[in-house]
């Protein structure tokens, strides 16, 4: 099962994984129907695997009717709510004895901590804005020649005022922290809500004394996804990803539940 499945994503990436020739059935769920819409678009190439798309309150009622799964995978999910503890109470009840829960894609604590792993971030940051200088677009939009794009925060914004859910326009940095309520601010661990990420160990706790922790796995050691595309930067990321392998800001994390 897919819980917060969105467009697919890690259905995709399981059923294409060496895992797929062992699955014959997926649920996918999501609390918004559109996105579930789009999902269900891109299993069709998958004939001998039955599927069931979920959306909604009525969606998730639903769940409650299915026999516990072998695999529940939740990606890039967790970081967006405000009750993770209650959450993974929940999640271990859909988890088939033997089974496994996969938690993808969340914001590790390790990394926040990790005093080399955040100057490095902030040297490539500073790096980046510097680039950026050199560029002529920067200047030109700068000079008001070019227009830029609106934000995601300016569309949101206009939203949420047209619709009348808000008075005032909720500034740009907090209308991030409202939506990924446990990524830390920028990359400090001054946080006015929310966790620093996310320990394993904090998870394999919250799901329940019937789990084991099987594995770690942490990447983007440059909190920035354009680190690995520049020649420099990139040079350096093996060195740390070996000095620090459970320390990548994003983590994938692996639970078993016991017979
Ligand atoms: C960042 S997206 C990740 C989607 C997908 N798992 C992926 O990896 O691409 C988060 C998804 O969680 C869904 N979502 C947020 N809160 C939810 C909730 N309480 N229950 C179910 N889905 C939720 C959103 O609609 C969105 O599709």
């Amino acid at each position: 099962m897919d819980y917060g499945a969105g467009t697919g994503f890690a259905t995709l990436q399981v059923l294409n994984s060496s895992l797929g020739p062992f699955i014959n059935e997926v649920v996918c769920f999501d609390l918004s129907p559109a996105m579930i819409k789009i999902c269900s678009e891109k299993m069709n190439s998958y004939p001998d695997v039955t599927f069931t798309f979920l959306a909604d309150v009525s969606g998730r009622q639903e769940l409650e009717n299915q026999q516990p799964f072998n695999l529940v995978v939740t990606n890039a999910f967790l970081h967006h709510l405000l009750d993770v503890e209650g959450f993974l109470k929940q999640v271990r009840q859909y988890v088939a004895a033997s089974g496994f829960y996969m938690a993808g894609h969340e914001p590790n604590y390790n990394f926040y901590v990790n005093e080399e792993l955040v100057q490095v971030t902030r040297a490539f940051q500073r790096y980046k804005r510097i680039r950026q200088r050199l560029t002529l677009r920067y200047w030109l939009l700068k000079a008001g020649i070019k227009k830029s794009n609106p934000d995601l925060a300016t569309l949101v914004n206009q939203e949420l005022l047209r619709s009348g859910l808000s008075e005032q326009s909720i500034p740009a940095n907090l209308l991030h922290k409202l939506v990924d309520i446990h990524v830390p601010f920028g990359i400090s661990t001054d946080q006015p809500w929310g966790e620093i990420g996310f320990k394993d160990s904090t998870v394999a706790q919250w799901l329940g004394s019937d789990f084991e922790w099987k594995g770690t796995y942490t990447y983007s050691h440059i909190k920035d996804g354009l680190a690995n595309r520049d020649w420099y930067w990139k040079k350096r990321l093996p060195h740390l990803e070996a000095t620090y392998p459970l320390d990548g800001a994003d983590a994938l994390m692996v639970f078993r539940k016991k017979d």
